[in-house]
């Protein structure tokens, strides 16, 4: 597999404490990976350390075969990786379309591309249309998530990391995001997702990895993994279709 996103060996921490110790991911382009594992293990690091917010101890990352380490992160939307991280982040005093605006921010003065860019992800997200004078601060959880990733959209990434998308939304919600990652998947652009929604990440996924104590615990289609008899016992809280929370 030629990979879009190659992290190979990844070892680093906070501090002097060591949380991730030889990690390895790679996602295709145009594929949708998912990683799960329990609270604690580590996921939200390993995003955090492909963007550059925290540097590698050890190990590669390597994004359409340009070398990340180091990489100053805010030219990362430039290179086509954008990450979404958790918490439903978008600006609460701009309106929607100010948010949307930011995500091309990078790519403000040519307008033409930013009405582009603005008419695929509002394709993408219908909804936010009636939304774009309202100020992202007064829309509900669910709203405020479906703004944040299309915002990430906005600059047309190749790759997209979304961290914990559906946390906390109401059910309807997590629906839309699960639902997204198949529009993702047929507009080309490749996504890795960290979710606690295990069994739904499994589920939409072209691959997964879980992570236990920040290592690779195992990988495979996500099928496989749902099959596993040790993932399920382990990670799936003992039977399919109940995830651990
Ligand atoms: N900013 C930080 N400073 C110190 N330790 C941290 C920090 N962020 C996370 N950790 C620790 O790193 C480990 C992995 O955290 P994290 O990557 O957030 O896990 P996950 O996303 O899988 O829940 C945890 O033990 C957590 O306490
Ligand atoms: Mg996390």
């Amino acid at each position: 597999m030629s990979a879009l996103l190659d992290v190979g060996g990844l070892s680093t921490g906070y501090g002097v404490v060591q949380v991730l110790e030889d990690v390895s991911i790679r996602v295709a382009a145009g594929e949708i990976v998912s990683l799960i594992g329990p609270n604690g293990a580590g996921k939200s690091t390993v995003l955090r350390s492909v963007v550059g917010l925290l540097p590698p101890w050890r190990g590669d990352i390597r994004f359409d075969g340009r070398d990340l380490v180091g990489r100053p992160p805010h030219l990362l939307p430039r290179d086509g990786l954008m990450y979404v991280p958790q918490g439903r982040v978008v600006f609460p005093l701009m309106t929607v379309r100010e948010n949307l605006e930011m995500g091309a921010f990078l790519f403000r003065r040519d307008r033409a591309r930013v009405r582009e860019a603005m008419e695929w992800v509002l394709g993408l997200f219908p909804r936010l249309r009636e939304r774009l004078g309202q100020l992202a601060g007064t829309m509900s959880g669910g709203e405020q998530q479906m703004c944040a990733i299309a915002r990430g959209l906005m600059a047309r990434p190749r790759l997209l990391l979304l961290d914990e998308p559906s946390l906390g939304l109401a059910p309807r919600f997590v629906d839309l995001v699960f639902e997204k990652m198949d529009a993702l998947r047929a507009a080309g652009v490749a996504v890795l997702l960290v979710e606690q929604n295990a069994v739904r990440a499994l589920e939409i996924a072209d691959r997964a990895y879980v992570l236990a104590r920040g290592s690779t615990f195992c990988e495979g289609t996500g099928r496989a993994l749902l099959e596993d008899a040790q993932v399920q016992a382990l990670f799936l809280g003992g039977r399919k279709g109940e995830g651990w929370r």
